[in-house]
């Protein structure tokens, strides 16, 4: 239906917007893209050593998804569904940037946040917990997004499990780069500067 589609192009245009990018330039540290993995996303923003600009990052890249799912549940369940794959496709390909986006953590976070935040729980558990025990962002990521759509499903939410199954997919291309790196033992760890 066209509300529908606008809820998708909504999530869009707030999937989009790139903090990472956006503050790291308002704090005068120059183009996140030029360091470290060369990513916009929180992990990469950390490699600046400025720790609250990247909590404000995953704060910002989570909620804008957050936010998209939660204007759309004035339409429905379904325009919720769409807002939040909207808001996931402008992250990982904003148009502002040439298509080029981040590798969609916090974005399925947030859009988790707002469509099944009991699940959050399940997915902030294993990150946090792969996280500390490893210091790789990425692997507790791949992890953590790997697991949801089981949590989902066995939560009795099938189509939100669906969704979840194809973020995850999108976001573990978009980590083809670190899978390489965890696999010849060269991935960056937490905390180490880019
Ligand atoms: O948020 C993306 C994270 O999983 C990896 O980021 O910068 O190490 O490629 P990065």
């Amino acid at each position: 239906t066209p509300a529908v589609a606008a809820c998708l192009a909504l999530g869009y245009l707030l999937g989009s917007i790139p903090f990472g990018l956006i503050l790291t330039k308002l704090a005068g540290l120059g183009d996140v893209r030029a360091i470290g993995s060369g990513n916009i996303g929180a992990t990469n923003v950390l490699r600046t050593g400025r720790k609250g600009l990247a909590a404000a990052t995953l704060v910002g890249d989570a909620l804008k998804g957050t936010a998209a799912v939660l204007i759309a549940a004035q339409v429905g369940e379904a325009a919720m569904l769409a807002a939040g794959l909207g808001a996931f496709l402008g992250h990982l390909f904003p148009v502002w940037l040439g298509f080029k986006g981040g590798k969609g953590v916090a974005t399925f976070i947030g859009v988790l946040l707002g469509l099944a935040p009991l699940a959050v729980l399940a997915f902030a558990a294993i990150w946090l917990g792969l996280a500390f025990a490893l210091r790789y962002s990425s692997l507790a990521a791949l992890a953590a997004s790997a697991v949801t759509p089981a949590v989902l499903w066995a939560m009795g939410r099938p189509d939100a499990a669906l969704l979840f199954l194809i973020l995850g997919l999108l976001l573990w291309w978009k980590h083809a780069p670190n899978i390489r790196r965890l696999l010849d033992g060269t991935e960056g760890r937490i905390g180490q500067k880019g």
